[in-house]
């Protein structure tokens, strides 16, 4: 059943980690951008998985394979339903974002020349960046940035001009992980698809906030990290069309991934198996499921609302520090808020909330083209989850406060 309200303080209680004490005070944990923490229910599924029934899949025809077979493909069907691909084989389970990426871009190789472009976003984090650069280098296409404002919103008037006959591929985010912006993807696949391109949204980010419907949004490719939405880390999945998998050739070679193979020629598995050489990330794949097992449960509305409302607060108090400036000022953001406070490197004001028991993220958060736009080195960013409180942000605001002191 979903609740219409989340029930905070039993939330909290599914977390043993936000019972600890960091440097003598109890945990404030807001880097949940970076990695979102874990609930009980899906470590229970980990040490279960290793206790009971840890075996190759795949592979045997004892029971133990069998069972983690059973189990690992359960989750691939939770991930397919979570995300409404039409078939199974439509998700590939990867070691996350980064890696679904950079499968596509390895097999983009294969489809681009020279003279073909590449769009990618200006808010993108470095693993939707990086990957498209060395395509380019490779296929000498060429990357084209799709620019944004001040507010950290993309100009989608810029990027209709920038489709041609020569746009391949449009890659972006859902959701900006620096800044928090929601993009509008439903115009920017749209707009792709008309000029005749694909389109890869990287969904990390978007994932723990917002419920994605991949046929709705008629996306070629959509990519998710499990340790973003409360699974663990080193697994993801990589959501792709089918006509698309078909056509994209293997990503690494090896064990599985083969129907058959003789020193003179190797044949490739049907779809998802193509893509997933080797033994897989078993138990977190399982995990994985776990933890969409565990958001659906509460509900994307309700997360959603509740965190828009820490966010509304935050935002407010953070607001009335003197000197302070946030970054990604769209009216459409996940709870998420990158800030400064002039004169006050962001380093050192994240040091000093540690000592305080509070974790943030301080730097460039692997986007630095989004530094370099608003001319900084890099800002604070404290990033919300549903189990965190009102409470919490008090203890932010006043951390802040405490460090502007000690710092000018
Ligand atoms: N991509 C993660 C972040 O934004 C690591 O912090």
């Amino acid at each position: 059943m979903i609740a219409s309200k989340l029930d905070i303080e039993t939330i909290r209680k599914d977390f043993p980690i936000l019972k600890r004490k960091v440097n003598g005070y109890p945990l404030v944990y807001l880097d949940n951008a970076a990695t979102s923490q874990t609930p009980k229910q899906v470590i229970d599924v980990i040490v279960d998985y290793y206790s009971r029934y840890n075996a190759n899949i795949h592979r045997g025809v004892h029971t133990l394979s069998q069972e983690a077979t059973d189990a690992y493909e359960k989750a691939r069907g939770k991930a397919q339903q979570h995300v409404n691909a039409a078939e199974p084989h439509e998700i590939i389970f990867t070691s996350g974002t980064t890696e679904s990426i950079n499968l596509i871009a390895n097999g983009f190789a294969s489809f681009l020349t020279k003279g073909d472009q590449i769009l990618v976003s200006a808010l993108e984090h470095h693993s939707n960046i990086v990957p498209w650069q060395m395509l380019c280098e490779q296929t000498g296409s060429t990357l084209k940035v799709i620019p944004m404002d001040h507010n950290g919103e993309l100009l989608i008037g810029e990027y209709s001009k920038l489709l041609s006959n020569n746009t391949k591929l449009v890659v972006a985010n859902h959701v900006s992980n620096a800044l928090g912006t929601i993009n509008p993807v439903e115009e920017i696949i749209s707009l792709a698809h008309n000029a005749g391109a694909a389109v890869l949204i990287d969904g990390a980010q978007a994932a723990p906030h917002i419920r994605v419907d991949v046929q709705k949004l008629n996306v070629d490719f959509y990519t998710i990290s499990a340790h973003k939405i409360c699974g663990p880390t080193g697994v993801g999945m990589l959501y792709g069309k089918e006509e698309w998998l078909k056509k994209l050739p293997p990503y690494q070679g090896g064990g599985e991934m083969i129907a058959e193979v003789t020193f003179e020629k190797t044949t490739y598995a049907d779809l998802p198996h193509k893509f997933e050489a080797g033994t897989p990330n078993i138990s977190g794949g399982i995990a994985f499921g776990a933890a969409l097992d565990y958001i659906n449960a509460l509900g994307y509305e309700t997360i959603a609302n509740y965190e828009q409302e820490l966010l509304a607060y935050a935002t407010g108090e953070l607001l009335a520090i003197n000197g302070l400036k946030i970054y990604g000022t769209s009216e459409n953001k996940t709870s998420v808020i990158s800030f400064n406070i002039e004169g006050i490197h962001p380093y050192d004001i994240g040091t000093i909330l540690d000592k305080l028991g509070i974790a943030v993220r301080t730097g460039h958060h692997c986007a630095q083209p989004i530094m370099d736009y608003y001319k900084i080195p890099g800002t604070v960013r404290a990033s919300f989850s549903f189990y965190n409180t009102k409470e919490e942000v008090d203890v932010l605001v006043e951390g802040i406060k405490k460090a502007r002191l000690m710092l000018s």
